[in-house]
């Protein structure tokens, strides 16, 4: 074979690799679910175990554990030594439930049902333009989330382990005034805007959310007494008023443009002309580079009629309810800071 055949054939039989190994991509999650739920990285926290001991511990069948282990560590979660016993590794370490950078419950959150029977059904989403989740679950998730507790605790507490994560990167990367009112639109339990408050003491602050989800708030801290309330509202009818700084961090990405208007028009009617707007979702750039921003873009699509969304969509977005994007601030994680101020 002459070399340039012999190239051709190993691109194809790359390619071939490729597109079956990612045709089996799903195995992946689900494999990692079962280590999870289980309880594997908190079982070898103390030190490597076989599968015979593991499987002691957890009530799993030995052999099958065995291969669920060895198939997550070619992804270098868990490594196997000589002996036969499993140890953790970083990835490893991150899925235990007693570190504080722990992504456990976010982990479980992306592999839990919601996710993957809406992603089941990608095709039916893509054509109809909108997610399938709705007719899967009977409501729009928020709604869901709603009237089905189990639900909602994995959803809130997945995503507040993650903001936990990144609150303190998001925080440190713009800077605040050293007084006024930040209003977090849509905090989620308010640990966001408790690492602001905590970092900067001349701010107060207003955590505005639906009732259900401020009687889990978590403001009540010796650091920030006295500086923050609660405000329970519909951020597509209404904000809070008179604040200098208004955030929507991790919310635009939930909604559709329709959707995102409805939301921006309301801070708007809230905000006085010289207070400014944090937008904090990821801003996807531009070219074929893999980048979370793209990934995390499929994930909203699947279960909201939500999008990752680049600078020129942000921008539009924000013309068109009144708004001029003043700058992009990038963060040490997957999100942008997206600083705007009223025309
Ligand atoms: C993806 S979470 C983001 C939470 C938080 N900002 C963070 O970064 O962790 C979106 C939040 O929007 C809230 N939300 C959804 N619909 C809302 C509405 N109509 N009015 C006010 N808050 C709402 C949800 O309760 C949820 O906490």
């Amino acid at each position: 074979m002459s070399d340039d055949k012999a190239q051709q054939a190993a691109q194809i039989a790359a390619a071939i690799r490729q597109v079956l190994g990612d045709s089996l991509g799903y195995l992946y999650p689900a494999a990692l679910r079962v280590a999870i739920r289980t309880g594997i990285p908190d079982h070898l926290a103390a030190g490597p175990l076989t599968t015979g001991q593991l499987a002691e511990a957890t009530g799993l069948h030995a052999p099958f554990l065995y291969r669920v282990l060895r198939f997550l560590a070619t992804r270098g979660v868990f490594r196997e030594d000589d002996t036969g016993a499993f140890h953790l590794t970083p990835a490893a370490q991150v899925l235990r439930s007693d570190v504080p950078y722990s992504v456990r419950t976010t982990a479980l959150l992306l592999t839990d049902e919601m996710y993957w029977k809406s992603a089941e059904r990608l095709e039916d989403t893509v054509r109809e333009g909108t997610t399938a989740f709705n007719k899967i679950f009977g409501a729009p998730l928020f709604d869901y989330l709603n009237t089905h507790e189990e639900s909602a605790r994995i959803f809130h507490t997945g995503i507040a382990d993650l903001s936990t994560i990144e609150q303190g990167r998001v925080a440190d990367s713009y800077a605040f005034p050293e007084e006024g009112t930040v209003v977090d639109v849509g905090g989620g339990p308010g640990g966001f805007l408790r690492t602001i408050l905590t970092k900067n003491p001349g701010l107060r602050g207003v955590l505005y959310e639906q009732a259900q989800v401020l009687e889990q708030h978590i403001l009540d801290a010796p650091e920030i007494a006295g500086r923050w309330e609660t405000a329970e509202g519909d951020f597509f009818e209404t904000t809070p008023t008179g604040g200098d700084l208004y955030l929507l961090k991790r919310v635009l990405h939930d909604w559709s443009d329709e959707d995102c208007l409805r939301i921006l028009r309301a801070c708007r009617k809230g905000m006085d002309a010289g207070a400014k707007l944090l937008i904090v979702d990821c801003v996807v750039p531009r070219g074929n580079d893999p980048d979370p921003g793209k990934l995390y873009d499929i994930a909203m699509m699947t279960i909201f009629d939500g999008m990752e969304r680049t600078e020129a969509e942000f921008d539009r977005l924000l013309t068109a309810t009144g708004f001029r994007l003043v700058r992009i601030v990038p963060t040490n994680g997957p999100v942008s800071i997206v600083e705007a101020m009223p025309v």
